[in-house]
């Protein structure tokens, strides 16, 4: 009988033909247009579930997109696993920037290159292949598993909190699964303990009835972008601290112990900088750039829209400016408060002859794990047999907005076993996901569930 490692060595082409499959499907949850291809997408995993061998593979409809349930639960009295992640993917743009097509994967240098290639498809696709290969080779497994996949992670997961408080008794488990996140370096698994919130705000500034003549009117009339302008640089102080009152209130401040730990990685600030290309790095005074983007909150322009911005000059005076904001968020903030606090500040700093709008497009809150929660121990084993080497233990600056709904309304610990690289390109162009992790990951969430169970 061939064991795990043997079984997923000999299937490798079949799996990377099926993710490649997987991925030709453009499930951009943000645009309309795509709706179909994401129903398409959901039930694309579904017939691979079965396929798989999991015993019921459902596409559950939701107000947004579609629900993944996939579940195998024949090991009696053993605990149960979660496995969550999201088949939708960013949108593509700019495309003129991609080096193959984002929907026509591509691999070069033993890295696969498509839009969702390492978010998330083929991080949760490698799920389904270590439990494909415990029923193939032994004809069980020694966990039960549920596979709970949505369709809205990348806008926000509005419906999934609604799906879990109304499903809280089928999908009760011991702990659940989720790898959507990256390694520190190559070579070098980690698993994810903390992970920042967010909350995404949008301003609209209105100025005059329309766009007006900026000779005419300059200078008696307000002009939007500039108002819009003035509100933003107000937002942070010279030592890039955030401004709103309050906004700082609940943040946890690390402990030396922490940030002795992070200190002790091997994180080199110059191949930081070449990896994203700029000369110097820049950030709140007194904190290094690992406790900037892991544990520090942040406030950022996302998007800004004004005016004219064709070829050449036209002299005008907007009627309209808007930018789009986003705050990430660390332990203890709530994004709801955080939401207000930004809404009530920006309209006491709005200027006199605009009128100001602001909205919360949507949210996330911070989330923190427990490190002394015994499947930490279990989740550490089964990477060093896979990559021969301990994992170790960071944070993300990214946001994964169900996480923290998981552990309060599952009451489960949740475990964060990333196997994406730095570079690779998530959410912009030539995002690629390296082949090896793909095999590795499997083998090792396939390892994972004998080392919870003692084998
Ligand atoms: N896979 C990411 C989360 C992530 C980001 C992990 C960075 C590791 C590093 C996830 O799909 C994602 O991008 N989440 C969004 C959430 C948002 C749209 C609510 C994010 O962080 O921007
Ligand atoms: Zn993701």
């Amino acid at each position: 009988m061939p064991d795990l490692r043997e079984y997923l060595e000999s299937n490798r082409e079949r799996h990377l033909d099926e993710l490649v499959e997987f991925l030709r499907i453009p499930s951009v949850s943000a645009k309309s247009e795509h709706r179909e291809d994401v129903a398409r997408a959901a039930g694309w995993l579904a017939e691979r579930m079965l396929e798989a061998g999991l015993r019921t593979a459902e596409v559950i409809p939701t107000a947004g997109h579609p629900v993944v349930l996939g579940e195998w639960r024949g090991a009696r009295g053993a605990p149960t696993l979660l496995v969550y992640g999201h088949y939708d993917v960013q949108p593509a743009e700019p495309l003129d920037e991609w080096t193959s097509p984002p929907f026509e994967p591509a691999i070069r240098d033993g890295n696969l290159y498509a839009r969702g290639s390492v978010d998330d498809k083929g991080q949760l696709y490698l799920h389904l292949k270590a439990v494909e290969s415990h029923l193939a080779v032994r004809g069980s497994l020694p966990v039960n598993v549920v596979f709970l996949i949505e369709g809205e992670e990348e806008i926000g997961s509005a419906h999934l909190p609604e799906f879990l408080r109304a499903q809280r008794e089928r999908l009760a488990c011991d702990a659940v699964l989720i790898s959507d996140t990256t390694m520190f370096a190559p070579g070098l698994p980690s698993i994810t303990m903390g992970l920042r919130g967010l909350a995404y705000m949008e301003i609209r500034v209105r100025g005059a009835r329309s766009d007006l003549h900026s000779g005419s009117y300059g200078g008696a009339v307000a002009n939007p972008a500039n108002a819009l302008a003035e509100m933003i640089a107000k937002l942070k102080d010279a030592d890039g601290r955030i401004t709103i009152p309050g906004f700082y209130d609940s943040v946890r401040e690390l402990t030396e112990a922490e940030r002795e730990a992070m200190r002790a990685l091997p994180f080199e600030e110059e191949e930081f900088r070449g990896e994203v290309g700029v000369a110097s790095v820049e950030g709140e005074r007194g904190f290094s750039t690992l406790e900037r983007i892991w544990a520090r909150p942040t406030l950022d322009v996302n998007g800004l829209l004004s005016g004219y911005t064709g070829e050449g000059a036209k002299t005008v005076l907007p009627g309209r400016a808007m930018a789009k904001v986003s705050m990430r968020l660390v332990p203890d903030q709530d994004h709801e408060t955080i939401e207000k606090m930004f809404i009530e500040h920006i309209r006491s700093i709005a200027p006199p002859g605009v009128a100001v709008e602001v909205e919360a497009l949507h949210g996330g809150q911070p989330w923190r794990a427990d490190p002394t929660e015994p499947i930490f121990a279990a989740a550490a084993r089964a990477l060093e047999r896979a990559f021969g080497r301990a994992p170790v233990f960071v944070r993300e600056g990214g946001s994964i907005p169900i996480v923290q709904a998981f552990q309060q309304t599952l009451a489960a610990p949740v475990v964060l076993l990333g196997f994406g690289l730095p570079g690779e390109n998530a959410h912009a162009p030539n995002e690629w996901f390296s082949l090896d992790n793909y095999a590795r990951g499997a083998e090792a969430i396939a390892y994972l569930y004998d080392e919870l169970t003692g084998g």
